[in-house]
């Protein structure tokens, strides 16, 4: 039988994702050695094989069909503009796509100016600000700690992740508008879907079921 291969966006989703896959039987002992390096892992009972990768990379993984499921953030779907199937919300990893700043960048915001907006998602700030809101912005992309960005004077605004605030309130900043919401989803190579139906299918019912059972 051929692997059935999932990718995980390594970090926090991982680790939870995993836990849901334990309850419903299916267990990778390897994985959970905190010194290992292999980043691939394969459970020969149920025909499954998972790896990590770099969150951005595993919808690549999945259009490419290297991976036939991966299970990311909406944030990172919305973002990278793969073709893929997204099939369910996992319903952890909850947080909101902002726009954030300082209080008084809320009239800049309000008087459509021209500002410029920093980003880890330059798409989704792009979308945000073009299409939904009809404001041209300069966008400048950022890798991490974006917040720093209204402080120190590279952007007016910020479009970030918020999951419980403490990092804006910390640095003096506010949510000033709410892009989306965000959680973890499941994602399907489209070849997949069809080919390995049956298999794909039950994982995800697998997966619905201990979701619910949690509820
Ligand atoms: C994310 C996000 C915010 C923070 C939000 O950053 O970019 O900075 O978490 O969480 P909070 O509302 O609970 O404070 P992350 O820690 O992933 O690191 P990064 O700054 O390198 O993106």
């Amino acid at each position: 039988m051929r692997y059935l291969t999932i990718a995980l966006a390594k970090g926090r989703l991982a680790n939870k994702s995993m836990k849901l896959f334990e309850e419903m039987g299916i267990t990778l002992e390897e994985m959970k050695d905190p010194n290992t390096r292999k980043l691939i892992f394969t459970n020969e009972e149920h025909g499954l094989r998972f790896f990590l990768a770099k969150g951005p990379d595993v919808p690549t993984y999945v259009e490419y069909a290297a991976a036939d499921i991966g299970i990311v953030g909406k944030d990172t779907i919305l973002e990278e503009q793969r073709k893929l199937l997204e099939v369910m919300d996992l319903g952890f990893g909850k947080c909101r796509m902002c726009v954030c700043g300082p209080e008084s960048a809320a009239s800049l915001l309000r008087s459509q100016a021209q500002i410029r907006v920093a980003t880890k998602y330059p798409n989704i700030a792009g979308d945000y600000f073009y299409n939904t809101k009809n404001q041209t912005v300069e966008i400048i992309k950022l890798n991490g700690s974006i917040e720093l960005a209204p402080i120190v004077g590279l952007a007016e605004v910020i479009v970030d992740i918020v999951e419980t605030g403490s990092t804006l309130r910390e640095n003096g900043l506010k949510v000033l508008e709410e892009v989306c919401d965000l959680s973890a989803r499941v994602v399907v190579n489209q070849v997949s879907m069809r080919m390995e139906n049956e298999r794909i299918m039950k994982l995800l019912q697998g997966l619905s079921e201990v979701i619910t059972g949690k509820e």
